[in-house]
């Protein structure tokens, strides 16, 4: 049995808590099987921090989230702490997570399941065995960049100002992780910015392109402006491999990727430090789903991408990839089976609750294991 490894588990708010449940189920499978035993501890993030402690993040917390091996992250939001002012916002908690914790390379794989194919709102022949890895820049960009504000102006207008920078040494380390998952899957690479406007994507497209001159000339890279990047991503996806950007367009390109496979529900994240002196990175696992305050506590939430968030934790930070199969497969073969939770539910297949979706985990992992 492997050495005990630290996980924080930070659930948040809405659907993260019963979503998150249901991997807690499969770590005390794995605890059973003597395949792993993890030292779990819990933190208040979000607006349950907030009702705890007024602020989305305590100092405690983000101190338990530095030392830990990994962080596994529900969600957080939700119309109750909508009003707040933008400092004390639930979304705060995970910003300056990410910022503390230098988790710069956000790992979003948009990945199609066969039988949820009828799930997506494209033509199965678009979308069947897409397998995209959508790399996100996660600590810089128009998210962090200075100034910013709203200031009032003499003649009683107001100007709000949000700045986009990047410097040489956050663009290289980004595109560094994605060149090394390229070369690990299909050799692809495109970059995505919009150089034709913004000189933050001039800066970007140059770098990447004289990190691959130096250091990746195996991985075949294109460059991509982002707004084309959005329409190729629903025209013909298929053509991505890699696709590594910036912050703010990341977020959206991921969320337009997300919606190709047919539900939000479904897909996991993971976000990366630099390997220490030790090669221990820093991370969080998320599932790329928010809180869903109208589902939330009513057992109808998909928990398989927070699953399948616990099973990249467990190839990207413990190295576990058999372990990581066996969750995946797991998933695999519940779906082929017919459950489906109401996200992902279609004619003939059988609507079950989060945790019903969660005991058919577990008897699918008894099956593989
Ligand atoms: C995401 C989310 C966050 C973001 C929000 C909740 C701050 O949309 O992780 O994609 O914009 O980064
Ligand atoms: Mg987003």
């Amino acid at each position: 049995m492997a050495a005990n490894k630290k996980i924080l588990f930070l659930p948040g708010d809405g659907i993260g808590p019963e979503v998150m449940r249901q991997v807690g189920r499969v770590i005390d499978w794995m605890d059973r099987r003597r395949i792993v035993t993890f030292d779990i501890s819990e933190g208040l993030v979000g607006g349950a921090a907030l009702d705890a402690h007024g602020v989305p993040l305590t100092e405690d917390t983000l101190a338990l989230a530095q030392q830990s091996d990994a962080v596994l992250f529900g969600a957080v939001g939700g119309p109750k702490w909508d009003n707040l002012p933008f400092n004390l916002k639930p979304e705060r908690g995970l910003l300056r997570l990410r910022k503390e914790m230098e988790l710069f390379a956000n790992l979003r794989p948009a990945l199609v399941f066969d039988p949820l194919i009828g799930a997506s709102t494209l033509r199965p022949e678009v979308i069947q065995g897409l397998d995209i890895m959508i790399v996100r820049e996660l600590t810089g960009g128009v998210y962090f960049g200075e100034p910013r504000g709203i200031e009032n102006l003499p003649d009683g207008t107001r100007r709000g100002v949000d700045t986009q920078v990047y410097t040489t040494p956050e663009i290289r380390r980004v595109a560094g992780v994605a060149f090394e998952l390229a070369l690990k899957r299909h050799g692809r690479v495109t970059s995505v910015e919009k150089a034709n406007v913004m000189m933050t994507g001039v800066l970007w497209r140059d770098e990447v392109q004289k990190l691959h001159d130096a250091d990746y000339k195996d991985v075949a890279l294109s460059h991509m402006y982002a707004d084309n990047c959005a329409m190729q991503l629903v025209r013909n996806p298929k053509q991505f491999d890699v696709i590594v950007t910036d912050n703010l367009f990341g977020d959206l390109l991921s969320d337009c990727a997300a919606m190709l496979t047919g539900s939000l529900g479904m897909l996991p994240s993971a976000s990366l430090g630099a390997p220490d002196s030790s090669g221990r990175r820093k991370a969080l696992y998320e599932p790329v789903h928010g809180s869903a305050p109208d589902i939330a506590g009513k057992d109808m939430a998909n928990p398989l991408a927070c699953l399948l968030s616990f099973a990249m934790m467990l190839r990207y930070s413990f190295d576990m990839k058999e372990e990581a199969g066996l969750v995946e497969r797991a998933v695999q073969e519940a779906l082929k089976g017919g459950v489906r939770t109401s996200d992902i539910q279609q004619a003939g297949t059988a609507r079950v609750s989060t945790t019903v979706m969660g005991d058919t985990i577990l008897r699918e992992l008894d099956k593989l294991a």
